[in-house]
């Protein structure tokens, strides 16, 4: 299949945007991109020592910067980090030559999937589920700017899957 546009995939940590990017990449057999991935390419550093040594302002700039190299490209599935959409000009970019999915997923299903996990700077708090809540609550705002909500509370990424292909 060609993809004159690319798809994007935004969403809160944990609503399996890397898995659901990973395997449409698969079944259109075109590359993925992680934005996290990039930052820490680029740095040399994990997200947790970027966050740590130069601070989430910082990785915020190399975040949208990140957006700007590769939004222009074509034919690419973009797996962005839960906080790109905290800059507006980084959803202005994207909505312009990419089809954005908000991968929604409740607080609680986010809770049970990431609780074991420790690699998300801003969630290493003694009360992650206060913590996710607060960010969702400010965020959905943000996410619901995309393209197209996606329902990802279910534990298998196939409804998401075929939703998001339905739809390019
Ligand atoms: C963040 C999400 C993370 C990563 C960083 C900050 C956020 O990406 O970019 O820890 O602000 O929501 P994932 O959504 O891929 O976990």
């Amino acid at each position: 299949m060609l993809m004159d546009k690319n798809i994007v995939l935004i969403g809160f940590m944990g609503s399996g945007k890397s898995m659901i990017a990973r395997e449409l990449a698969k079944r259109l057999n075109v590359p993925v991109l992680a934005t996290d991935a990039l930052a820490e390419a680029k740095e040399k550093q994990t997200i947790h020592e970027i966050f740590k040594s130069k601070g989430e302002t910082y990785f915020r700039h190399l975040e949208s910067g990140i957006i700007k190299d590769i939004s222009h490209r074509r034919g690419i599935i973009i797996d962005c980090g839960g906080g790109v959409v905290l800059a507006q000009e980084n959803l202005q970019i994207l909505k312009t030559n990419c089809i954005v999915f908000y991968l929604e997923a409740s607080p609680e299903v986010i809770y049970q999937r990431i609780k074991h996990e420790t690699h998300r700077p801003l969630l290493n708090t003694p009360d992650p589920l206060g913590c996710i809540k607060e960010l969702y609550n400010q965020r959905l705002p943000l996410y619901n700017q995309a393209d197209y909500v996606i329902d990802a509370n279910d534990a298998s990424i196939e409804g998401p899957v075929v939703e998001i292909l339905k739809r390019i």
